[in-house]
Formats: structure tokens, C-alpha cells, sequence
């Protein structure tokens, strides 16, 4: 067995449903393990785009399973609404995708806090995606939540529900409990048939020679719960070992750890973000890269490459490999940065160690490349790529303490190259 994990290593979006879905040719399991519907993960396969928020981006491939691990959050209605898209696109998966009966399930409920704790916090506000990501998950840890088996039980699920009301101070009428158990039995009749146990299946499988399995992370590591840019973080774990916690497959298991970054820094929502960028190159990158939220449709804050806080992510997960995408959204800029160190009162600092107060008043330090001209988009290989374009990759792995071993230039699956060992 062969196990690959796609990770993003920034604050989101960096591109890995593009890199999951190119890897997954060759892979036999396609595998999500957290995060819920806050993910927005774009492919784009001859003249359709498909936007994917729970279910694996290998799902266009006619012989990939996909599964979806007990580390993940289902929403009951938006998994529907996703899987009644693809049907409509033709796609054939009743026999391929599975979710774990230990994922835990988002409620009408969970929405209403997010919003609502969203304008509690006003000023300091996360700038979350309102799926009800962050309460969902709160109620999993304090062992009040739901999780997908329960739906196969109304009599323990209604008990459930009434208690989760009853923490959370809130009204539930008789009316609305019956109403809400009907919705979720609903639910339960459309689901039953992709529920599960992934664990099993992934562990059954580890010792089978041929087989290969590819993990596919949502979010960022910036944007995980314990080591990302708190408070402004999303409500899961986003490194290489939430991979084992959120499947039950041993992340010591895993062969391969693949850091996927953007050629520059882009941030949805609140918080810190040392390198962006406030001229109109942030409108321009914008534009070229299409940085809109896949989920919500916001502009994304645009930055320049942040060295500092790549090399912490890259560290913590242990990556094996960097890939770069949208290397082709840069071209046509006279001047590229990366940030290499943050100053603040006057001290520079080569690790993200920064209390949340100081991070919104740090310099960046930056070192300068020369931009290129010509267009990128088929460039098959590093040697076609204009010299300053391959500088800027070599300044990145040197950054990264990490090889780059694929780059991505453009939208389309072909528009995709590897890199070999480079000597030094
Ligand atoms: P993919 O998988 C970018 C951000 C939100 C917000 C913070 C918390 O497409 O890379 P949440 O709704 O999770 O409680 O929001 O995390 N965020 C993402 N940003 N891409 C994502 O997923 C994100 N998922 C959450 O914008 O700042
Ligand atoms: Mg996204």
C-alpha cells in the first residue's frame, strides 16, 4: 500500500483540490479527514468546473472511492445538495463514496450560532464561512453533539437534540422537534447507503501491496486550531497528524506528505496576515487568479509569499515535498516579494513565535525578485519556465527547507509538471 497526504500549508486555498484531483489518477482511495463545508475545493475538468465542499475531489475519476472520516463534519442538507449536483453532472458514484458513521453532523442550530456568535464578537469577529464549522465541532468536544449513526435512531436522537437545545439555552417547541427529527430521518434515508465504517476499510487495506490511498486536507495549517494564527483559526486540525485523527488510519502510516502553496499569500476572513498587500497588484493578482471564495464568494486578501510563515508550516508537518500553484497568476509583475522576516519594535524575527497583539503591528521583511513576461500556462517542464521564474521557485524551496516536486501553471489538469531531484 501507497499513501500520499495533501496538505495546505497557508490559511486555505491553496490550491489542493487541483493537486488532489491531478494525483488521484493513480490513487485507489480518495480520502477527507477534516473540516466540513467550509471548504471550497474547485476542479476543473475539460469546460466544467466542479465545486466540491464535503465530498473528495478524486470523485470525477470513474474507479477512485472516496471516503469521508470520522474527523469530518456532514451537513446533512448541503451533502445532499452536492451529491444531487454531481448526479445531475452524470457522474456515476453510488458505489464509490463512503462516510464514516462516526462524522459528526451539523444542525440548522450549529448555522444559527455561527452567525450569531459572529455578531456577539463584532469588531473581533473571525470572519468565519457560517457553516456552523465552529459550534459543531464545540458540541463534539463537550460530548453534547450528533454524529451521523445517531440519524438511525429517532428515539435517542430526539433525547439528543432535546439536551443540545437545553445547553445551549434555546427554545425547541414540541412542533419544531418533530419537524427537525423528520428532516434528519429524511436525511438518513437518502444516506444510510454511503455510511460506513472508513476506518476498517482504510485499515483493512494497509497491507495490500497495490492499493494506494490518497488523504486530502481541507483548510490550512495556518488555520489550525493549535498551531495557526489563534484565534482567527477554523474549529479543526490541519496538519499531517490529523490525517490518523480524523480517519483512524495512523498517520505514521502515511508515506508521502506533500505541502501544497500558493506562488503568493492569500487569506479569506480575519486576522493577521503580515504580507498582504493594499495596491492595486493586489487587484491584479485578484483578477488573474480568480480569488474569490469557492464558499462564500468573498474577495480573498492577497499577499505577497510569506517565507516565514511557509518554513513554520512546513516544519511542523514534516513535509516530504512542497508544490506550488498558480505560479502562472504572477506573471506579467516587474517585481516579485517574499517576506523573510517580520520586525517588530524594531526586532526581527524569523519564526511566527508573536502574541496575537503584535502580529497586526509586524513589518514585513522582504527580499526582491525579478518578475517575467512570458506566458507560463504550457510550460511543460521547469527548463521551459523564464530564468526568474525558476529563481523564484529555488527561493522558495530555499525558504521552505523543501524540495518543490510539482508546479502548477494554469487551471487544467495538464497544466501541471513535476520537478526531479534538484543537485546542489
Ligand atoms: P479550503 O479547504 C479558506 C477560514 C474562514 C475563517 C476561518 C474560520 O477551501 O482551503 P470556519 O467557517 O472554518 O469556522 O471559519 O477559517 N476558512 C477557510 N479559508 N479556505 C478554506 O477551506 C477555509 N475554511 C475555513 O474564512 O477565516
Ligand atoms: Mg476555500
Amino acid at each position: 500500500m501507497a499513501s500520499t497526504l495533501v496538505l495546505g500549508c497557508m490559511w486555505g486555498d491553496e490550491g489542493k483540490a487541483k493537486i488532489v484531483d491531478y494525483l488521484a489518477a493513480s490513487a485507489d482511495f480518495v480520502v477527507r479527514f477534516q473540516g466540513g463545508s467550509n471548504a471550497g475545493h474547485t476542479i476543473v475538468y475539460g469546460n466544467q468546473k466542479y465545486v466540491l465542499h464535503t465530498i473528495p475531489s478524486g470523485i470525477l475519476y470513474p474507479d477512485t472511492t472516496c471516503l469521508i472520516g470520522a474527523g469530518v463534519l456532514v451537513d446533512p442538507t448541503l451533502i445532499k445538495e452536492e451529491i444531487h449536483n454531481l448526479e445531475k453532472a452524470n457522474i456515476d458514484f453510488s458505489k464509490r463514496l463512503l462516510i464514516d458513521y462516526r462524522a459528526g453532523v451539523v444542525l440548522p442550530l450549529h448555522k444559527q450560532l455561527d452567525m450569531e456568535n459572529e455578531t456577539k464578537l463584532k469588531k473581533s469577529k473571525i470572519g468565519t464561512t457560517g457553516k456552523g464549522i465552529g459550534p459543531a465541532y464545540s458540541d463534539l468536544t463537550a460530548r453534547i453533539g450528533i454524529r451521523l449513526e445517531d440519524l438511525a435512531y429517532p428515539e435517542y436522537l430526539s433525547e439528543r437534540l432535546k439536551q443540545l437545545y437545553t445547553y445551549h439555552h434555546k427554545k425547541l417547541t414540541d412542533e419544531e422537534l418533530t419537524k427537525q427529527i423528520a428532516e434528519l430521518q429524511d436525511s438518513w434515508k437518502f444516506l444510510k447507503k454511503y455510511t460506513g465504517d472508513v476506518e476498517s476499510i482504510l485499515n483493512d487495506i494497509a497491507n495490500i501491496k497495490d492499493k494506494s490511498i490518497l488523504f486530502e486536507g481541507a483548510q490550512g495549517t495556518l488555520l489550525d486550531l493549535n498551531f495557526g494564527t489563534y484565534p482567527y483559526v477554523t474549529s479543526s486540525r490541519v496538519m499531517t497528524d490529523a490525517a490518523g485523527i480524523g480517519t483512524g488510519f495512523s498517520a505514521r502510516r502515511i508515506d508521502k506528505v506533500l505541502g501544497i502553496y500558493k506562488a503568493y499569500t492569500t487569506r479569506v476572513g480575519e486576522g493577521p496576515f503580515p504580507t498582504e498587500i493594499f495596491t492595486d497588484i493586489a487587484d491584479r493578482i485578484r483578477t488573474a487568479g480568480n480569488e474569490y471564495g469557492s464558499t462564500t464568494g468573498r474577495p480573498r486578501r492577497i499577499g505577497w509569499f510569506d517565507g516565514v510563515a511557509a518554513r513554520y508550516s512546513a516544519r511542523i508537518n514534516a513535509l516530504d515535498n512542497a508544490v506550488i500553484t498558480c505560479l502562472d497568476v504572477l506573471q506579467g509583475l516587474d517585481e516579485l516579494k517574499i517576506c523573510s522576516a517580520y520586525k517588530y519594535k524594531g526586532k526581527l524575527y524569523r519564526s511566527m513565535k508573536l502574541h496575537p497583539s503584535q502580529f497586526d503591528k509586524i513589518e514585513p521583511v522582504y527580499e526582491s525578485f525579478e518578475g517575467w513576461d512570458a506566458d507560463i500556462c504550457n510550460c511543460k517542464n521547469k527548463s521551459e519556465l523564464p530564468k526568474a521564474a525558476r529563481d523564484y521557485l529555488e527561493a522558495i524551496e530555499d525558504f521552505l527547507e523543501t524540495r518543490i516536486c510539482l508546479v502548477s501553471v494554469g487551471r487544467e489538469r495538464e497544466q501541471t509538471f513535476t520537478i526531479k531531484e534538484r543537485k546542489r
